[in-house]
């Protein structure tokens, strides 16, 4: 408590100790490798967020989703009735964030690259890829890009990570990834 004044009125001169002077290097020099880690882990890192994204409108987006969507289904999601996509190798797909699905869902390759658009034709959802630590916020009038190499095949959840309403709890998506 500094409610009193302290008793040595010139505290500021004090000699400051050597073990506070190494503490104090050792903090700067630490803080200088995370600011370097962040730079680096964009340049040499495997899992980088989005740093590309467009205005957009829902009416705009839906219409490409859908352009993708008529020419590459190539079946129904038992559970869901939802088409299942399989775009092309490196292509660009569209995932349509909706009260309360994402869709379609997805068919990629494993190994191959593709340009993941996101966006929102009504509210702000969350587009996080599960098992993966990916939570990305999705709004609408943006479009969002993420390149998107699957390294496993398998089945993978969307799951909407920003509470949108009555069915949020509801809204889950998928993605397969498949060997070719
Ligand atoms: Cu969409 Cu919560």
């Amino acid at each position: 408590m500094a409610i009193y004044p302290p008793t040595n009125r010139v505290w500021w001169r004090e000699p400051v100790a050597k073990i506070e002077i190494a503490w104090i290097v050792i903090a700067f020099v630490w803080g200088l490798v995370m600011f370097g880690t962040m730079v680096g882990w964009h340049i040499w890192g495997q899992q980088n967020l989005s740093n590309e994204a467009y205005r957009t409108t829902p009416e705009a987006y839906l219409a490409k989703a859908e352009a993708m969507a008529e020419k590459y289904t190539i079946g129904e999601e038992g559970d869901s009735g939802l088409p299942i996509v399989h775009p092309p190798a490196g292509s660009d797909v569209y995932l349509v964030a909706r009260l309360w699905q994402w869709w379609p869902v997805l068919q990629l390759e494993k190994g191959k690259s593709y340009r993941l658009h996101l966006s929102s034709v009504d509210w702000q959802h969350g587009f996080s890829l599960v098992p993966t630590n990916i939570n990305l916020q999705v709004h609408p009038g943006y479009e969002m890009v993420v390149t998107l190499t699957p390294t496993e095949a398998g089945s993978f959840g969307i799951v909407c990570n920003e509470f949108c309403g009555i069915g949020h709890h509801l809204m889950a998506g998928k993605i397969h990834v498949v060997e070719k």
